[in-house]
Parts: C-alpha cells; structure tokens; sequence
C-alpha cells in the first residue's frame, strides 16, 4: 500500500505543476505568513470573501480587494516597436489581470479590502518584507512592482486567435495554462494564464507562482509552436 501511495505520488507529480499552496508564500499576508503584513489569521482574505461583497468587481470569483483606477499601457502593435500582434487587445486590463495589478501596480495597499476579515486588522504593515512598503502598505519597490508600463512585458488581455496567428498551438490543446475564461479560440490570456497565485511551486521549475515548468522554456512552449 505504501509503495502504491508513492508510485501514485510520483506519477502525479510529474503530470502536474507541485503544488505548494498559498500558506507561506509571498501571497500569504496574514500575521503567521511569509510576507506578513497585516493582523489577520488567514490569507485567503485579501483576495477573496466569502461572497460577493458589494461593489466588487467580480474579477474573479468573490473579489474582495479594492481595485485600482491607475491609467496602463498595453503592449500592443502601437506601442511595442516590431509588434506583430494578431489578436485583440483590451484597452485596459481586465478580468483576474486587473486583480494582481490592483496590487502589483503599486497604487493600492495590499490590505486594502472591501470587507475586513473577521479576525480583525488587515491594514498593519509594520513587519511587511520585500518591496511591501512598511508605511503606505503599497508594493513599492523590488521585482514584484509590476507598475502602470505593461509595454515591456508579455501582451495580457489580448484574445488567443490560433486562427489568425498561425504560430500559437491549438487553444483546445493547451495543457496546463488557463485561458479565461476557458481554452477555446477567441478566449484571453491574462496574468493568471501563466501564474496561479496559489501555488508558489518549486524553485528552478515552477516557482514563482508559474503553473507550467519553465525548464527547456517549456511555459513558453506551451502555447507558442517555436
Ligand atoms: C493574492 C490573491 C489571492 C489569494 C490570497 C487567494 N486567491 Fe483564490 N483566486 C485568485 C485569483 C486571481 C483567482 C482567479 C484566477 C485563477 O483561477 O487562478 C482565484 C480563484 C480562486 C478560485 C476559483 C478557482 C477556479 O478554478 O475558478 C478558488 C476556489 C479560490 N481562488 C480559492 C482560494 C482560497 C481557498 C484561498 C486561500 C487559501 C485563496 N483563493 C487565496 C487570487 C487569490
Ligand atoms: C492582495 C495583493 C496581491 C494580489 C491581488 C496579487 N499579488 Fe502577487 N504578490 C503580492 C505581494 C505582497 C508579493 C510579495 C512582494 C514582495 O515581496 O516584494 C507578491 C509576489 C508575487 C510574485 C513574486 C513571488 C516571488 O517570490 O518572486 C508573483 C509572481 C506574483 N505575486 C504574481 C501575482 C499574480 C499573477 C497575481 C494575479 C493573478 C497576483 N500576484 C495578485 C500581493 C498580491
Ligand atoms: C506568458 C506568461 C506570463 C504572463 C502572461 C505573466 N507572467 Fe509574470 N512571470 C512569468 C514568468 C515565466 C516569470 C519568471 C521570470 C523569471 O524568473 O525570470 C514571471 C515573473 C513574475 C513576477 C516576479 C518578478 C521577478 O522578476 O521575479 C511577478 C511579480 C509577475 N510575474 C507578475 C505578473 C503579472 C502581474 C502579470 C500580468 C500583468 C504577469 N506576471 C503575466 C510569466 C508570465
Ligand atoms: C497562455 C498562452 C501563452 C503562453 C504560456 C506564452 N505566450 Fe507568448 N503570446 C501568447 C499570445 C496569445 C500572444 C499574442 C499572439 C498574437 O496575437 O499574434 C503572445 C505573444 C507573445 C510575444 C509578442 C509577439 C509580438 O508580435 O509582439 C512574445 C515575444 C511572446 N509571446 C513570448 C512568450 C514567451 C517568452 C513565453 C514564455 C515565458 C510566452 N510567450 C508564453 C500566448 C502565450
């Protein structure tokens, strides 16, 4: 029965991304987390209510964040010098994009919640790590201040057209990635389409966050054929 439970173990493993979960993580703020930053004892507040607060987005499901208002530029054939883009892109970002930039964009505090979690503060920083600012509770600094420029980094809220771009894979094919909201021509590419926020996964492969291994470009390799 052991060995069976092992051979199972690994047969999953290398069929899908390890997951790690959230506890612990740099997307754990609550008070026992990785980038604790707040007083509250679970993590999955900062993202989600248990129902759908009033005035949420809906970004995703159960929104419980305040979003950001903050202007973007898109990456798109305008902007991106030698852009050859086939599909459309969103004037602004959307969906779960506009969720991890209403952080990552630096002009919210990742405590900054519609509904206030139970066990109490959710806007004390004096302990955050990283590029967390202690005082504005903003992601201010370091790799994870993503910004307002979306030019220079990989096109999201742009629609997956395999028919007009021939050199994508075929979107009822993706394995792993998630297109939003479901892996069919016309469908978006959005942050969470590479990242899952909830598994940090492991370092060298799927770490940070990645839900495709990175080793041999295979992420990449995933939805592009060269
Ligand atoms: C840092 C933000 C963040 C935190 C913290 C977070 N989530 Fe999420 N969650 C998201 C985003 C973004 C999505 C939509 C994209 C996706 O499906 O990954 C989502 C989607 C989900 C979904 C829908 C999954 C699906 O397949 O459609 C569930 C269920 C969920 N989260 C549960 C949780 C639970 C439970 C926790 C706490 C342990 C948690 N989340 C913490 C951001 C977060
Ligand atoms: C509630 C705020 C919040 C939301 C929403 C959020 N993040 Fe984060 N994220 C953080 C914080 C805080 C960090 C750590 C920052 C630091 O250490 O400088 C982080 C770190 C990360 C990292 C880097 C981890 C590492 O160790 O290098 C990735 C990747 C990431 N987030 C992706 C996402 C994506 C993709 C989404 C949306 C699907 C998202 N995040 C939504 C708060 C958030
Ligand atoms: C096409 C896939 C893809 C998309 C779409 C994508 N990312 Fe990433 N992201 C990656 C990969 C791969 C890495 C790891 C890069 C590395 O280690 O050099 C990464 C790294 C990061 C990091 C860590 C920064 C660092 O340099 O370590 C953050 C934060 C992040 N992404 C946030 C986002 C946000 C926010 C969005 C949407 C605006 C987004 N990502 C969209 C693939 C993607
Ligand atoms: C979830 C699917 C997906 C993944 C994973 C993905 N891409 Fe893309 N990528 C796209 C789509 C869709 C486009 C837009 C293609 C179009 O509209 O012609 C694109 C566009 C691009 C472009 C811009 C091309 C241009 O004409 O300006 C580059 C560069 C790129 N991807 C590189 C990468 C790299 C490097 C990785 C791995 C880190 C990656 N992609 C992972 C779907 C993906």
């Amino acid at each position: 029965m052991k060995h069976l439970l092992a051979l199972l173990a690994s047969t999953v493993l290398t069929a899908i991304p390890p997951a790690q979960g959230i506890e612990g993580t740099a997307h754990d703020l609550s008070v026992t987390g990785l980038n604790s930053v707040t007083m509250a004892t679970h993590s999955c507040v900062f993202c989600h209510a248990t129902h759908n607060p009033a005035g949420s987005a809906k970004l995703i499901p159960d929104w419980n964040h305040t979003t950001t208002v903050a202007a973007f530029t898109m990456y798109n054939n305008t902007n991106h010098p030698g852009a050859d883009l086939r599909g459309t892109v969103d004037s602004q970002p959307t969906g779960p994009s506009l969720a991890c930039l209403s952080c990552h964009d630096g002009s919210v505090a990742v405590g900054s919640l519609l509904v206030a979690p139970i066990s109490g503060g959710n806007d004390i920083y004096l302990s955050a790590r990283g590029g967390v600012s202690p005082s504005t509770g903003r992601i201010s600094s370091g790799p994870s201040l993503v910004g307002t420029d979306l030019s220079n980094d990989h096109p999201i809220s742009i629609t997956y057209q395999d028919n007009l771009d021939t050199g994508l894979q075929p979107a009822a094919s993706l394995v792993g990635v998630r297109l939003y909201p479901e892996n069919v021509t016309g469908a978006k590419v959005q942050c969470a389409s590479c990242h899952d926020v909830h598994n940090y996964g492991i370092q060298g492969t799927t770490a940070p966050f990645l839900r495709v291994t990175m080793a041999g470009s295979f992420l990449c390799r995933t939805c592009h054929k060269k």
